[in-house]
């Protein structure tokens, strides 16, 4: 398996792989959050954010004989902090779950962000999706959590 940068041509992979931010929700039976105006409150779910963020260069893949097993944007630096990164999305194709792909792509994150002069990784994780266990183990540092109406998240940092 390998972890490359993401190419246009993979915007269709990354859409199918983001699409479970929003199952993970409908499978526990509750409404994913949403914006005033109705979009969802979760980010990179639409084709369209997903292609500008990749379009920026922020998305890696982990692939495997050509097959995308697992895609993660990273932001680079994020937002206007310069010196912090922010793992954006993060998902690995069900099925392939637990089989230490999803800590590839963080180890990855890791790297490229220490490469680029970063000294913080940061992360924020919807409750409901219990990546909390998973994050822990790649090396955040559990560092809060916020309320948005009836959804919960955790907040994860890591010094580089
Ligand atoms: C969360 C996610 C990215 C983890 O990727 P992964 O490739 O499955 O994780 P790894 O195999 O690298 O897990 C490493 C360790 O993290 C922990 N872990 C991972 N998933 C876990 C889970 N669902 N429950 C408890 N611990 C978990 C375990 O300690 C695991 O080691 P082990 O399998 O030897 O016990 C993946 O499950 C996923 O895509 N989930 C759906 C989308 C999602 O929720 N993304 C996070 C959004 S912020």
């Amino acid at each position: 398996m390998r972890i490359v940068r993401a190419q246009p041509e993979d915007l269709e992979d990354i859409v199918r792989l983001n699409r479970q931010f929003v199952t993970i929700f409908r499978k526990k039976g509750r409404d994913p959050p949403r914006y005033a105006n109705g979009a969802y409150d979760i980010k990179d779910v639409t084709r369209e954010r997903i292609e500008g963020n990749l379009l920026k260069d922020r998305y890696f893949l982990a692939k495997e004989d050509g097959y995308t097993l697992g895609a993660m944007s990273l932001w680079l630096p994020a937002y206007r902090c310069k010196t912090t990164s922010e793992i954006a999305t993060l998902a690995v194709r069900l099925g392939m779950q637990r089989k230490g792909i999803g800590t590839r792509l963080v180890d990855h994150a890791i790297k490229r962000s220490k490469t680029a002069g970063m000294r913080h990784l940061i992360v924020a994780s919807y409750c409901i999706y219990d990546a909390k266990k998973f994050y822990l183990n790649a090396g955040f540092r559990f560092s809060g959590m916020s309320r948005n109406g009836r959804c919960r998240s955790y907040y994860f940092c890591m010094d580089l």
